[in-house]
């Protein structure tokens, strides 16, 4: 039927009836009724499976923790194999609470302290991604040469990429890494390597996000591998950024196809022994999770429908920061055709409050329905916030017929806890 919901941006597990929907074998129903909305809902075979395609698709691979993370993500990743990659003290500090090893751990940062490079030299990190030469004298000053520390160089290959196409820019502009066209990459590779106490492994790249366009990893892998060559490296990391479908129009390459044109792109530009990794976020998280919300208000403005739900921007600011688009559904009429068009609000006083601007549901939904926003793994919890003081969803994974609670609902105490 025209307008149902398209089943290919619901999590793996997900089975559609004509008056529920469930995932993992649990009803999108009873989970609201249960945790209460708004609700992230996670699919942990879906998490478990992109991170297991990602395993199998590079040498190392880990996951961008800033796209998602709790402990129990954290646990899960590592358990299929994964690394984790971490871009502050804050998601270091809940990675090892997790009780992931260390040696799990690679460091991102364009302005890492000397508490948080002193704490990762500490606890062993596998890997930290140097962006600065103020860095390299952080490092120099902390170093010594009875614990050697592994690192990466972060470069910036004056390839930019965008969903669906990259350009080549010669002069980059940019808060992250070490421009190669300026000498600034190879500078900084020559001072490391004179380094006592620091062992250059490789050089990174993450060139964008929502990359529709593999093209854009073969232009960066053949602007690295100068620089492979010149300084004997032995790893390169391409970075993130495989974009994901988010609305009808939309599609995207898998991970494994994202894989492959990665290995081809190496195959053909870097010696053979280079350890090809990745990191990616999203295309892990994205697909795998959706957000329950209930209706609490239905307004007709001049031809506008307004429906407004019980969170917003503070649960998913994409739509406000990018003007990002989501697909929407009736939780009890999956299948009904969604004839009506809604733009669906959160609860903050801001007018700019918008979660989808033009959301195709039913044209009967009404206050009271549950509806659901799919593809909302990624970059929506790690980025919520607490404007007007909503307390942040719960967050629940659900597997094999059961849900558990991985983060609890924030409380009003969580709120007022600050206060002195
Ligand atoms: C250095 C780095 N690696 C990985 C990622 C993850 O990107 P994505 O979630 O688009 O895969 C990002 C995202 O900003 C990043 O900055």
């Amino acid at each position: 039927v025209a307008g149902v919901i398209d089943p290919t941006f619901l999590p793996d597990s997900a089975v559609v009836s004509n008056d529920d929907v469930t995932v993992g074998g649990v009803s999108l129903t009873a989970l609201a009724d249960e945790f209460g909305t708004p609700l992230f809902v996670y699919d942990e075979a879906t998490l478990r499976a992109r991170c297991r395609e990602a395993v199998a698709a590079f040498d190392d691979v880990a996951f961008a923790s800033k796209s998602f993370l709790c402990g129990a993500m954290a646990r899960l990743v590592v358990e299929e194999g994964m690394r984790i990659d971490v871009a502050t003290e804050g998601e270091l500090d809940l990675v090892l609470r997790s009780g992931v090893d260390a040696s799990c751990v690679v460091l991102h940062g364009n302005n890492k302290s000397d508490a948080e490079l002193a704490r990762a030299i500490e606890v062993g990190v596998h890997r930290i991604v140097i962006d600065n030469f103020d860095e390299i004298d952080r490092l120099e000053r902390l170093v010594d040469g009875s614990r050697p520390i592994d690192c990466l160089v972060r470069v910036v290959p004056g390839v930019e990429a965008h969903t669906h196409e990259f350009v080549r820019t010669g002069q980059e502009d940019t808060k992250f890494g070490l421009s190669i066209s300026r000498g600034d990459a190879d500078a900084a590779l020559a001072r490391l390597n004179a380094l006592e106490g620091i062992r250059v492994r490789g050089i990174h790249a993450h060139v964008g996000s929502q990359i529709f366009e593999l093209g854009a990893f073969d232009a960066t892998i053949e602007v690295l591998a100068r620089l492979v060559a010149t300084h004997h490296l032995e790893e390169v990391c391409v970075g993130g950024g495989l974009g994901v479908a988010y609305v009808t129009g939309e599609s995207a390459p898998t991970i494994t196809e994202w894989g492959r044109a990665v290995r081809e792109a190496a195959a053909r530009r870097l010696p053979p022994h280079v350890r090809v990794s990745a990191e990616p976020g999203r295309s892990i998280v994205a697909r795998a999770a959706l957000t329950l919300y209930r209706v609490g208000a239905r307004k007709q403005v001049y031809a506008r429908t307004y429906l407004a739900v019980d969170g917003g921007m503070s649960d998913n600011p994409r739509p406000v920061l990018y003007g990002s688009g989501y697909e929407a559904f009736m939780v009890a009429a999956p299948r009904a055709e969604r004839g009506g068009i809604f733009r669906i609000v959160g609860k903050h006083c801001e007018s700019g409050d918008v979660l989808i601007d033009a959301a195709e549901l039913p044209g009967d939904v009404a206050v009271g329905d549950l509806i659901a926003t799919p593809v909302t793994g990624a970059y929506g919890y790690s980025m919520a916030s607490n404007y007007n003081r909503v307390t942040r969803p719960a967050v629940v994974f659900v597997g094999d017929g059961a849900a558990r609670l991985v983060l609890r609902r924030e409380t009003l105490d969580d709120l007022a806890r600050l206060e002195v």
